[in-house]
């Protein structure tokens, strides 16, 4: 059986993306700092462990990472270190130490975010966080070997999230609609390192 495992698998997009895996078929393990044994993205001994006792899987799928939303001039130092400790470095850790346990052809999927090609005002570090992991995911493709890949997902606004936060969750597709682009990244095995969401994707740059 496939096997998978799921870093923030109790979220608004992991627990969907829990589910997309296991009514696929995957073997599916869930893992966040609640649960035991747990990870903390932000911490690089507790992704270390977690790792060293895991066994292999097919597929590595982070939903979890913190950065700061906010006005350039109203963050503060802690809000970069914060930002770029759990989002960015949090997910780096996860390749460094998951590759290790990554099946030949496996895929590791990590999570940005469209503010890395959308951005809305107060997003600029998270912006930069979301930008940043898919400079690391462009590179690290010419590192991997046997058919592994890293690749990351841009989700949208999920709807439930709009709701939680009070705006209009009308023009944003449901988490479930978004766990089945993460199953998607992982299961066609060719093509590109970044993924979009269907209806939701850059517009084309302009050229000069
Ligand atoms: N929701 C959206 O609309 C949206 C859109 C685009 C991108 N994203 C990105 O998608 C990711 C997940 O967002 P979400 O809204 O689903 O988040 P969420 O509902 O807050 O869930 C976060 C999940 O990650 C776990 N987690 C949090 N910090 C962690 C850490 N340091 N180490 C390990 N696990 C941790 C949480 O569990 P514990 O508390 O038990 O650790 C939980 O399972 C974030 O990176 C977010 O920026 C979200």
């Amino acid at each position: 059986m496939k096997t998978a495992l799921i870093i923030g698998s109790s979220g608004t997009i992991g627990s969907a993306v829990f589910r997309a895996f296991k009514d696929a078929g995957y073997e599916t393990e869930g893992v966040s700092r609640s649960t035991s044994p747990g990870m903390d993205i932000d911490q690089p001994d507790s992704v270390r462990q977690f790792m060293a006792d895991a066994k292999n899987y097919e597929a590595i799928v982070c939903a979890a990472g913190n950065a700061s939303f906010g006005a350039l001039d109203k963050l503060k130092e802690e809000d970069f270190r914060l930002s770029f400790n759990s989002k960015l470095a949090g997910q780096i850790r996860i390749v460094q130490y998951g590759l290790q346990h990554l099946n030949k052809n496996g895929t590791i999927l990590l999570t940005g975010g469209m503010f890395a090609f959308d951005p809305w005002p107060e997003t600029s570090v998270l912006a930069a966080v979301n930008a940043g992991l898919e400079g690391f995911v462009r590179a690290i493709a010419k590192e991997v070997t046997d058919g592994r890949k890293v690749r990351i997902i841009h989700p949208p606004l999920v709807a439930e999230t709009a709701k939680m936060i009070g705006t209009d969750p009308s023009p944003w597709p449901d988490a479930a609609i978004v766990a089945g682009a993460y199953l998607n990244g992982v299961e066609n095995g060719e093509g590109e390192a970044i993924l979009y969401v269907n209806g939701y994707t850059p517009k084309a740059p302009e050229t000069y």
